[in-house]
């Protein structure tokens, strides 16, 4: 698929979907652990399912896609709910976040491994990431089908070895795959 045809799809996808969509569990099961305050990025935030919580928890929000259908969306969910949101229609590996700018980092079911430096540089001292996506392990057809767009055994925790995980769940096809957290790993992580 080319790069015009896959923007295409995301932009039919957020035009025919319905609400933000579902908070990822990274963030649903970690929600606590936000700060009270500071300054945050849902980077390849869609249609906001991450942005908004986050928002209301009284953080100050980034939200970058480069889906103009995704923004509009995400844009019009924040004013309906009266939350600011700073949403830009922005294509993050053409213009990733630059360094020391961010308290916390949010990417859910987005990759693109030429970021993870700049998303590591990007964290303030002590800022934490939340990071979840989909493992070449696999129980469903979620998710993309190219393997190169997945994650590898452990890739997740290896990525991002220069911070401190808090938090790591991989189950990969373990015990009975009918049960559990199955097709994705998700990570907490603090710079320290
Ligand atoms: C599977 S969706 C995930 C959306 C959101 N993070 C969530 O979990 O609901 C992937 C998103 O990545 C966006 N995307 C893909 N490549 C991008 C890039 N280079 N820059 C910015 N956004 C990108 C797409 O437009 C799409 O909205």
């Amino acid at each position: 698929m080319s790069g015009a045809d896959i923007r295409q799809k995301w932009d039919s996808r957020h035009a025919e979907a319905d609400g933000p969509g579902e908070t990822a569990r990274v963030l649903a099961e970690n929600i606590h652990l936000l700060p009270t305050s500071g300054k945050v990025l849902d980077l390849a935030c869609g249609r906001g399912a991450n942005a908004l919580p986050m928002a209301d928890a009284g953080l100050e929000v980034d939200a970058w896609d480069r889906s103009p259908v995704a923004i509009q969306h995400l844009n019009q969910a924040a004013e309906e709910s009266g939350l600011q949101i700073n949403c830009e229609i922005r294509d993050v590996v053409q213009q990733p976040p630059v360094a020391d700018s961010y308290d916390v980092i949010l990417v859910a079911h987005f990759l693109d491994r030429t970021l993870v430096k700049p998303i590591i540089d990007a964290l303030n001292p002590g800022g934490l990431l939340f990071y979840q996506t989909f493992t070449r392990k696999k129980v469903s057809d979620r998710g993309p089908s190219d393997p190169d767009m997945r994650l590898a055994d452990n890739e997740l925790l290896d990525m991002f070895r220069p911070l401190q995980p808090r938090v790591y769940r991989e189950e990969l096809l373990l015990g009975d795959p009918s049960l559990g957290w199955r097709d994705m790993a998700m990570l907490v992580a603090q710079k320290t």
